[in-house]
């Protein structure tokens, strides 16, 4: 019953077997591996275009981080939802990456940001006024913080203001996959064709030991050669990048990461069922691979003690989060624990 998060999943079996299969010989160091030129095909055939360029890195926070560092100088800002990951949960990142570039705070249901209040700031906004902070990006997450999707149309449809006010648009992707299998959008479709220049794409909550990739779509590419150079000199150039992309390659490869994908939003899905049936009241639609469910007034500790794992979430709800390793066996086992649930 582990509902942690999808991060304490292990990694999927393919991925340690694409490892071990890397793992004779000598390679080209440094992203020089022929490994990535498979994943560069691989990403090629995903995201059905040649017109990108990417970098491999071990966390979704270094993937956001330095991808919105290539579009943001020091003394511009980033737009983003005020419960975004790069807000909440990346240690000022963004703000260090890009040597004192600011976040710009915008709100939203479900952690999506409000389009009328985004579509306002850059219509109020006057570049020419030299004491503001310019926004330079945009940062949108797909899934959102509350697990919802943004379809492409939605995306497109911030991209085209963002566009018209010179901004670039980055999209979080630590479960874009998520995203995908509730929208039934293709991968190209959810991002250049939509709009967005610059993704960090997960594949670790996916199924990955520790892989993300930045993706540089269409003129984006122009920033490729500073990324490699940002990449560099913040460390996240690791020599034996075969490792990284032998896990890209087992991800992406046939579709896996979808796959994987597709299994954790079923559970969800079977989640929130169990949930409904207790007649407990979800805080969100469950668009992806988390269920956020309404508890306080039950005496949660009996789950606890019955062994689930979640975590309270801000607005008093807890969230269950699935994977690509959560079985019936979990899903009937909190079924069972709910069953002892007292309101306190
Ligand atoms: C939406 C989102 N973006 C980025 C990240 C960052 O990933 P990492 O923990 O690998 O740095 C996470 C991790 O939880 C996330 O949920």
């Amino acid at each position: 019953m582990n509902f942690g998060s999808d991060t304490t999943a292990p990694a999927h079996p393919l991925v340690l077997e694409a490892l071990a299969r890397v793992n004779s010989g000598a390679e080209p160091s440094y992203g020089d591996d022929s490994g990535a030129v498979r994943v560069r095909a691989l990403l090629a055939r995903t995201f059905e275009t040649d017109d990108f360029d990417f970098w491999l890195v071990a966390s979704g926070t270094a993937a956001n981080a330095l991808a919105l560092s290539c579009f943001c100088p020091p003394h511009a800002s980033i737009l983003c939802h005020h419960e975004a990951h790069i807000q909440m949960d990346e240690r000022g990142a963004p703000e260090f990456f890009t040597g004192g570039g600011r976040l710009h705070l915008l709100p939203g249901e479900g952690a999506k940001i409000d389009f009328k209040a985004f579509k306002d700031y850059l219509d109020y906004f006057d570049p020419q006024f030299v004491h503001a902070t310019p926004p330079a990006a945009v940062s949108l997450t797909n899934l959102t913080e509350c697990g919802m999707s943004y379809t492409p149309d939605e995306i497109a449809r911030f991209a085209q203001r963002a566009r018209a006010a010179s901004l670039a648009v980055h999209l979080d992707g630590a479960r874009l996959g998520n995203a995908l299998v509730r929208t039934g959008a293709s991968p190209a479709e959810m991002t250049w064709k939509a709009g967005v220049d610059v993704l960090s794409l997960g594949l670790t909550k996916t199924g990955a030991m520790g892989c993300e990739i930045i993706v540089l779509f269409g003129k984006a590419r122009e920033r490729f050669q500073e990324l490699r150079i940002r990449a560099k000199r913040a460390g996240h150039m690791p020599a034996k990048m075969r490792y990284l992309s032998a896990q890209a390659e087992a991800m992406l490869d046939g579709g896996i990461w979808l796959e994987l994908a597709a299994h954790a939003n079923r559970k969800a899905g079977e989640l929130a069922v169990v949930f409904a049936d207790r007649g407990l009241e979800l805080a969100w639609p469950v668009e992806g691979n988390e269920v956020f469910v309404f508890l306080p007034e039950y005496d949660e500790n009996i789950l606890k003690e019955d062994g689930a794992r979640f975590y309270a979430w801000p607005g008093g709800s807890s969230r269950f989060v699935c994977s690509w390793a959560t079985t019936d066996a979990d899903i009937a086992a909190l079924r069972a624990a709910l069953s002892q649930l007292k309101r306190r």
